[in-house]
């Protein structure tokens, strides 16, 4: 049998040995052509060179080209899995004169390739020409011989071929493959040509016009052709088959995802086995040619053939994504002729895979809410167009996969009432001021405030507001609705505050009529005063529900405790550490304060406490705290501090807190803050730094935790005296007196046990007893000493010099894996014996090296083992 991949050789080797250049596949993106969605023929990429817009590198090419027809002017997508011969991706074999070879050449090369090389039957060819085209028809009678029957005249534009509404264009002659009076169908341009009997396998063009966007049809310069043959369906032929799913690829294809679901591909199966094989060719290509799904343009097209593919999946019974998991088998399959695959594969792999897991979340309730919408119809029946939108704006369920899912039941969808649908909720986006597109959130808001204007933030005074949804965003997309599902939104007010200024988001909860609840986990600022909710919605909600937004109290009162304590704070380091101190940054939410500052050392613990002192000095005043709007000129002349990198507006808060204090008329802190603030310092109750360290150089860090949370910090050391009280069986306030009493205890227990361990070794109860004898007329006095040290070996020297009156005191104390040798001399003996020389004769045994004074001389060792053989030298050595 012919492998697919033996057919796209051959052809691309017919035409090389024919003059032409094989050129590579051009990307499914054109380059060329921004009016064209996807390459959808071999002669997107030379469009140019028809049109004489470029000079051709060569009169002739060659190529097998990527192709996806999904969407635009070519669009096989509903057909895909049903008939044997659609696709959405396919590979055109196609050859190119440009300006070069016309009619004849092109009907002679093709009529060869396809009766010699290819060997097929010519009683089953028959072939289609423009019904003017009276050159063609004459050359396929001289050509191939075929008789008056079998060159059809088609008038429509099946034979007259057009890249896109603009472009390149001419008529053309088709060539059609009879699969025989077994399968239904009739030759073209008969009634029910429709059918699957007679396959074109070639479309021949002779490029004759530019059409422009008013219709008109003007010349090309040189007459050129232009031709696309199908290689799947080439392929079907020359292996035997009718459907072009039953080739080589294709088989191997469906095998996997055969094998991976455990489902035959038999009956309804087979048409989903068939879908996800063919989707997983264009989705696949698609991404690895750059396109990502998204919720317009290319990006949609894409993702929706990948939904229909993974709908199929659900229905094959796939617990788990199951599109990813087909690449490799494609690889194998495309691979060697698309290096491009390989290359994307790893990411191509992880989209598929979090698409369809993002999928699988809606495909089931969208489904269900289907089957409920349709319980009641059946065949010829028409789904209402309100419910085919409320599955594709809410479950993600494009209208083709609706369509998809309706056609075995043969039920149909309102299209007219889908397409109104959709043109009111673009209706109302415009209005809302929304761009369509590929755009980032910041774009959608960006809009949003230019549309609707800043939000009212009515948090200062109110933890509860009720508003409307203005702006809904579903995974970065503006949405209508949205169900169970992560959203950001934007009310026209809210009483949320909005992370700015080192304060952090609300939290909270915010609900509907309906039931449908969404818990506010954070709130961003976007579009300068736009404030975005970001939480997780239960149930179901649409733009312009109201809702009922309530922030957290606890956690809001806390943040609060905690600005204005950062506030007093900074106050105070600056009145304790100096004016150098300035704010580094900031962070304040319900847990804790953070804050940096510029100051070149480390705040002493006594700084920390003044600072503690003040700080809770101003929370004990319990003064009322006061904000007051004023242009900035007039707050900074009134003595606010303004922060670094803030962006001040035409008026600003400035916020006064604490009485004044010290000789300082003014309030104890006035800074300009857009933040929320407690209404009396004793609100904040208790003040306490928790640490203090470096962040940079330059730079410190103080962490600080106000009312419930410093009283808990308090408490918890509190907790660690008690314990220790408790193991000392003394009162809390004794205990730094009864530690102190214990280290001196334990120091004098230290000098107890050396002195004891100098006399057990001197008494001889370790090691070889220490005891005088005399050598060579001198008295001396040592011995191997067990557990001593070397630093204790000097005091036990001198105490045996002493008591020696005249002579030599030698030890070797080992003290684990040390060992240290020790020599002294009396004072008459010295010029005769000197301890240094001594020393070093013992230390040799034990691997070590010494020095002293010829009175006293002392080295250390690691080979205790060798101690009495060091004794022994040093001996020796009197
Ligand atoms: N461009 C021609 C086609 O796509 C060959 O059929």
């Amino acid at each position: 049998m012919t492998s697919l991949r033996d057919i796209r050789q051959q052809f691309l080797n017919f035409f090389e040995e024919q003059g032409h250049t094989v050129a590579a596949s051009s990307p499914l993106v054109p380059n060329n052509d921004p009016t064209l969605l996807f390459t959808n023929a071999g002669m997107v990429q030379f469009k140019d060179y028809f049109t004489g817009g470029q000079t051709p590198p060569y009169p002739r090419a060659v190529t097998s080209q990527k192709c996806v027809r999904a969407g635009g002017k070519h669009n096989d997508l509903d057909n895909v899995g049903y008939t044997a011969r659609h696709h959405t991706f396919f590979e055109m074999l196609g050859n190119f004169s440009f300006g070069d070879y016309f009619k004849e050449n092109a009907i002679e090369h093709a009529w060869n390739l396809v009766t010699k090389d290819f060997g097929l039957d010519k009683d089953k060819l028959l072939v289609t020409v423009y019904h003017t085209d009276d050159e063609a028809f004459d050359l396929w009678k001289k050509i191939a011989g075929l008789s008056d029957e079998r060159i059809i005249r088609i008038a429509t534009s099946d034979n007259f071929w057009a890249m896109g509404d603009t472009g390149p264009c001419g008529p053309c002659s088709e060539i059609f493959y009879d699969h025989g009076s077994d399968i239904p169908g009739g030759p073209p341009g008969s009634p029910d040509e429709d059918g699957d009997r007679f396959i074109e396998i070639w479309n021949l063009v002779f490029m004759q016009f530019e059409r422009s966007k008013d219709g008109t049809q003007t010349p090309l310069p040189k007459p050129s052709i232009d031709t696309g043959m199908g290689l799947e369906r080439t392929a079907a032929i020359l292996q035997g088959k009718h459907d072009n799913y039953d080739i080589d690829l294709f088989q191997n294809l469906i095998g996997a995802s055969v094998e991976l679901t455990g489902v035959k591909a038999e009956g309804e199966a087979k048409f989903s086995h068939r879908v996800i094989a063919d989707h997983l060719r264009s989705c696949s290509f698609l991404m690895a040619d750059g396109v990502t799904p998204s919720n317009e343009g290319r990006g949609y097209v894409l993702r929706r053939i990948m939904r229909r593919a993974m709908r199929h999946a659900h229905i094959l019974g796939a617990k788990d994504p199951l599109m990813h998991r087909l690449v490799p088998s494609l690889i194998s399959e495309m691979g060697d002729a698309y290096a491009e695959l390989g290359r994307a594969k790893a990411s191509f792999e992880a989209t598929f895979e979090q698409e369809e897991e993002r999928f699988r979340r809606t495909l089931g309730r969208g489904t269900a809410l289907l089957e409920e919408a349709t319980a009641e119809l059946g065949d010829g029946d028409t789904l209402d167009g309100e419910t085919a939108f409320k599955l594709y704006d809410t479950y993600g369920f494009p209208l083709d996969l609706t369509q998809d899912a309706l056609r075995a039941k043969g039920i149909e969808v309102d299209k007219d009432g889908f397409d109104a649908a959709m043109a009111q909720q673009k209706e109302d986006s415009r209005a809302a001021g929304f761009k369509s597109g590929d755009v980032g959130t910041d774009d959608i808001w960006l809009a949003a405030r230019e549309a609707s204007g800043p939000t009212e933030f009515t948090g200062y005074e109110d933890l509860f507001v009720t508003s409307p949804v203005q702006t809904l965003v579903v995974e970065g997309e503006v949405a209508n609705s949205a169900s169970d599902t992560d959203v950001m939104f934007v009310t026209p007010a809210t009483p949320f505050y909005a992370e700015s200024g080192g304060q952090a988001g609300d939290k909270g909860v915010v609900s509907f009529e309906n039931g449908a609840q969404i818990v506010v986990k954070d709130v961003v600022k976007k579009a300068g005063d736009l404030h975005v909710h970001i939480g997780s919605l239960t149930g179901e909600i649409s733009r312009g529900d109201v809702a009922y937004l309530t922030v957290n109290s606890d956690n809001r009162k806390r943040t609060m405790a905690n600005h204005s304590a950062t506030h007093i704070m900074h106050e105070a380091l600056r009145r304790i550490l100096g004016e150098h101190v300035t704010q580094k940054g900031q962070m304040v939410d319900g847990e804790r304060i953070r804050f940096d500052i510029s100051h070149g050392s480390a705040i002493t613990r006594e700084e920390l406490a003044k600072v503690e002192d003040q700080v809770n000095q101003v929370i004990l005043q319990n003064a009322e705290a006061s904000t007051e709007l004023m242009n900035p000129e007039a707050a900074m002349a009134a003595g606010a501090m303004a922060l670094f990198g803030e962006k001040y507006g035409d008026e600003v808060r400035v916020l006064s807190l604490g009485d004044p204090i010290d000789e300082d008329p003014k309030a104890y802190s006035v800074e300009l803050c857009g933040g929320t603030h407690v209404d009396r310092t004793g609100d904040i109750a208790l003040f306490k730094i928790v640490s203090e360290g470096a962040v940079a150089a330059g730079i410190r860090r103080v962490e600080a935790v106000t009312g419930e949370a410093a009283r808990q910090h308090l408490e918890t050391q509190a907790g660690y005296t008690r314990a220790a009280a408790d193991k000392l069986k003394a009162k809390p306030e004794d205990v730094p007196a009864r530690i102190e009493a214990l280290i001196a205890d334990r120091k004098k227990l230290e000098k107890e046990l050396s002195e004891t361990k100098k006399a057990l070794a001197l008494g001889g109860s370790g090691g070889s007893a220490a005891k005088a004898e005399e050598i060579n007329g001198v008295k001396f006095m040592g011995g191997v000493l067990e557990g001593v040290s070397g630093k204790d070996l000097r005091a036990m020297l001198n105490d045996q010099l002493s008591a020696i009156g005249s002579g030599i005191v030698g030890f070797v104390a080992k003290d684990g894996a040390k060992v240290a040798v020790a020599v002294a001399v009396t004072d008459d003996l010295i010029g005769k014996y000197n301890a240094a020389t001594l020393v070093n004769a013992g230390a040799e045994k034990v691997g070590g090296r010494g020095g002293g004074k010829p009175g006293m001389a002392q080295a250390g060792g690691s080979q205790p083992e060798n101690a009495d053989e060091a004794l022994a030298a040093i001996k020796a050595s009197i």
